[in-house]
């Protein structure tokens, strides 16, 4: 079958790691893919938000199946899309992407269906959501409803950052229509965990645990980018716990947007945190998590080819899906600056001698005849599997080791007890 990637990331060129082992693909392409990816599929420079083009190539190159792996796309209806032209697809289609596109949305399908989550209220109108933030007594977090490239969340220290957090959302409108309601919630704490889970809107079958490290520097400090690094399994995240989340999170959760006429077929991403008062759910995405695809995926023993098939198909429960008893290590390479602005076009060199089960996933690079170069924030996610946690660690860090360009910044501390997220 001839199949297609959307998106040209990370998490996309993990992605296309394990479906190039499908003996069921034929051809694989990426849009528009990256300077890895391009060693395993045929990467077209059509960006994941161009509808109309991508739609066109599916129908011109004779697409039989697609992964739609970013937010954007999902949210903007491609799967709707690509499905009405004859290609099926592997991601939700428009309706059931609400979960992750508007957050008022999925906070409200969790209050009507008794959900765990954290007390929150919605205001779509600024000045009284500017006397509610002024008003606060402890710590809130703001929220905008809509997409914004993973910034849309403030966890505001006191009502000063909160006031300004929602003006910047609904006065200067910095996200744009994504900011025309906010939600103001309260803060929870815990350590968080994120689930993947393979839904085909009936059957849900959980991924192995992750967890994402989502500030920029050690020691958990600085501001929020997509994520500088994952373990998986989550080591907070028991069998107890998972049994625990599957009862009252995960199952409610696909029951609920079945019953509202939204059945989820693709991945669906549980963003929980494990508070004082049982897990909650702290965010739902639509779609594999950045970095959390390159530190699960590679732990996937089965063929993730068929399971896609099985999922559009509604077969999910005859699908097998095993994956390895090891942990993986993901640590991000970024360029200087990130997650603010950064210089791009930096020559990149990975010496050679990476350590066993290690690959290194482009995250942001472009080809550039020989030469490979930085091309984004987030430039290359070297991940690392092995049979113990710490060896995964020792694995990925060596490789990251042997991996050069200028202005290179990475963690030093992912997978480890001080650089584990603990939420507020
Ligand atoms: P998101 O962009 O939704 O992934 O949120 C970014 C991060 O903000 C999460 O990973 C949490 O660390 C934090 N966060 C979001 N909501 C809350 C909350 N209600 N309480 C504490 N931290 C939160
Ligand atoms: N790593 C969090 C996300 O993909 O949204």
């Amino acid at each position: 079958m001839n199949v297609m990637i959307v998106g040209g990331g990370g998490r996309e060129h993990a992605l296309a790691e394990r479906l190039a082992r499908s003996p069921r693909i034929g051809k694989l392409c990426a849009l528009p893919g990256n300077g890895g990816i391009a060693a395993l599929a045929e990467c077209v420079p059509i960006p994941a938000t161009d509808l109309d083009a991508l739609v066109a190539f599916a129908r011109e190159r004779s697409i039989d199946f697609a992964v739609v792996a970013p937010d954007d796309p999902l949210v903007m209806g491609l799967v709707d899309r690509l499905e009405a032209a004859g290609v099926r697809c592997f991601g939700p289609n428009a309706r059931a992407a609400a979960i992750e596109g508007s957050k008022v949305y999925a906070k409200d399908l969790m209050r009507r269906y008794g959900i765990p989550t954290a007390r929150s209220r919605v205001f779509d109108d600024a000045d009284r959501a500017l006397e509610y933030a002024a008003s606060a007594g402890g710590p809130v977090v703001v929220k905008a409803d809509g997409l914004a490239r993973g910034k849309g969340v403030v966890v505001a220290e006191d009502a000063d950052q909160a006031v300004a957090a929602v003006a910047a959302i609904m006065k200067e409108r910095i996200f744009g229509a994504s900011g025309d309601r906010v939600l103001i919630e309260e803060r929870l704490s815990g350590p968080e965990v994120s689930v993947l889970a393979f839904t085909d809107g009936r059957t849900i079958v959980p991924m192995v645990s992750s967890m994402d490290h989502k500030r920029a520097f050690d020691g958990d400090r600085g501001p929020n980018t997509g994520g500088m690094g994952a373990v998986a399994p989550n080591p907070h995240y028991t069998p107890e716990l998972a049994a625990l989340c599957m009862e009252r999170i995960l199952r409610p959760t696909v029951e609920a947007l079945r019953a509202e006429g939204r059945p989820f077929r693709g991945c669906l991403y549980f963003g929980l945190m494990l508070t004082a008062d049982g897990p909650k759910v702290i965010e739902y995405n639509c779609r594999f998590g950045d970095p959390e695809a390159q530190a699960v995926l590679p732990l996937l023993e089965s063929d993730l080819f068929e399971i896609m098939l099985a999922v559009r198909e509604e077969r999910l429960a005859e699908a097998e899906v095993h994956f390895s008893k090891g942990a993986s290590c993901c640590v991000v390479m970024a360029s200087e600056g990130y997650p603010g602005k950064v210089r791009e076009g930096m020559e990149i060199h990975i010496d050679s001698g990476l350590p066993p089960d290690t690959v290194v996933y482009h995250s942001g690079t472009r080809r550039d005849g020989e030469t490979l170069r930085t091309a984004g924030g987030r430039v290359l996610s070297v991940t690392a599997v092995a049979s113990t946690a710490g060896e995964a660690r020792s694995r990925a860090y060596a490789g990251v080791g042997l991996i050069h360009f200028e202005g290179a910044r990475f963690r030093h501390d992912i997978g480890t007890a001080g650089g584990l997220s603990h939420g507020a």
